[in-house]
């Protein structure tokens, strides 16, 4: 059995609510952030940051509020005066909006249309792995932060050629900060390129049909409703901010799991048949995104804490997924375990539309990589690097391989 920080010291101390704004995952990989949480759990299961802003960290706190969108609205960019919520960010959308542009979206999103995508995205793993010289390399730069972008604009129908471009457009959307106005209005400016280029291929699917993501939501139909250009734009944006990062994390996240636990790697070769329950379980150990935002409709208590209608609510996806309350020994990773509780992809309506491809992706990626090295480590000499406080994850991971 083995711990999720291995390679990370224990913090000599660990902070409690005293703290502004809760610790970053940067630099220790998550050991302070996930030992802060603990003490919140038990001590402050509600706490108020300094800009008064509510942060939620219990299991159960978090799934109720996740089930409830009467109560608990989506929409923080037009509650918490951010602007206009842009039509078809089906992220940010309440009942019954959410539901009809959901079903129409879903059409694209069934488990054949993504199951039929294996082949394709094996072919642009190989190119990628393919691509890598020698024993050591950046699993971050030579496929994790590349291949979901691919795969996205495969799945859309635009060149793949451009992934670079549409890379650059997914890491500024991810950098927004719904509650500042100013990162709202750069979001609103790359949203604007993003459109105008997207926008092309819409008009052009219009004219001609095609089964890509863009043609088949030209052609959705609902109870009699399709969609306009502008939510097919959004949602194709959407999909970048939401599938992009994440998905690259949790590749970037399994291999640090099966870092911690090396005498799985030797297993895994043997028997493939345990790869889902390792993603399953490095996706509750270090779910990519560590929190979602809710805003209460009306005025709420959580956990003895009174809230105000309109205060953004900050749910802890990595806490929950570490409360001891729900995980026994919450800190190890064991594949064995059951863990359909985890939240890593959220709860209730708004559960991820792109968990299948997020874990089909890791799937073959996984495979691949066991088919061609015999051992895989982190590369214990190179510094490891992780992204700030709302993505759980490695922004590099320099590795040592042994082929096979
Ligand atoms: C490991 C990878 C991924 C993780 C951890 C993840 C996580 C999440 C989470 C937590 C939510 C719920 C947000 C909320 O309740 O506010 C969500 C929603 C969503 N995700 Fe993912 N996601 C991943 C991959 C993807 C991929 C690959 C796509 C598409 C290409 C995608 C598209 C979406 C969309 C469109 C939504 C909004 C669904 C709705 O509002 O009804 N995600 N994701």
């Amino acid at each position: 059995m083995s711990n999720v920080l291995p390679n990370v010291p224990h913090p000599p101390s660990v902070p409690g609510p005293e703290v502004g704004q809760p610790p970053t995952v940067e630099p220790d990989g998550g050991a302070t952030l996930l030992a802060w949480m603990r003490r919140m759990r038990d001590e402050r299961p509600v706490w108020r940051d300094e800009a008064g802003n509510a942060h939620v960290f219990r299991h159960e706190d978090v799934v109720r509020i996740m089930s409830d969108p009467a109560l608990y609205s989506s929409d923080t960019v037009g509650r918490l005066g951010g602007g206009e919520t842009p039509s078809g960010v089906l992220l940010l959308l309440d009942p019954p909006q959410h539901g009809k542009l959901r079903r129409l979206v879903s059409r694209a999103f069934t488990n054949r249309l993504i199951s039929e995508l294996a082949p394709q995205i094996t072919t642009l793993t190989r190119e990628l792995l393919d691509a890598v010289d020698g024993d050591r390399f950046d699993l971050v730069e030579a496929v994790a932060n590349p291949l979901p972008v691919m795969v996205i604009a495969t799945m859309l129908g635009v060149p793949v050629a451009d992934h670079d471009k549409f890379q650059a457009w997914g890491e500024q959307l991810l950098a927004t900060d719904a509650s500042d106005p100013e990162s709202v209005r750069r979001m609103e400016l790359t949203g604007k390129e993003i459109s105008a280029y997207l926008q092309e291929f819409v008009d052009a699917r219009r004219r001609t049909p095609h089964d890509d993501l863009i043609g088949t939501l030209v052609q959705a139909e609902v109870d009699g409703q399709r969609l306009s250009d502008d939510e097919i734009v959004s949602f194709a944006t959407l999909l970048l901010l939401a599938g992009h990062i994440t998905t690259s994390v949790l590749l970037g996240n399994t291999l640090l799991s099966l870092d911690s636990a090396p005498e799985r790697w030797e297993a895994l070769r043997a028997d493939r048949s345990g790869i889902p329950a390792v993603i399953e379980e490095t996706l509750r150990c270090r779910p990519p995104f560590t929190r979602v935002e809710r805003v209460p409709t009306r005025r709420v208590e959580i956990a003895g804490e009174v809230i105000e209608p309109n205060t953004m609510i900050h749910l802890w996806l990595l806490s929950a997924n570490h409360d001891e309350r729900v995980f026994d020994d919450p800190a190890a990773f064991v594949p064995e375990r059951p863990n359909s509780r985890q939240t890593a992809f959220g709860h209730g309506i708004h559960y991820c539309i792109g968990a299948p491809l997020a874990r089909l992706e890791s799937r073959i990626v996984l495979e691949l990589m066991l088919d061609r090295f015999r051992t895989v480590r982190v590369d214990a000499g190179a510094p490891l690097s992780f992204h700030g406080s709302n993505v759980f994850g490695a922004e590099r991971l320099p590795l040592v391989v042994r082929r096979a």
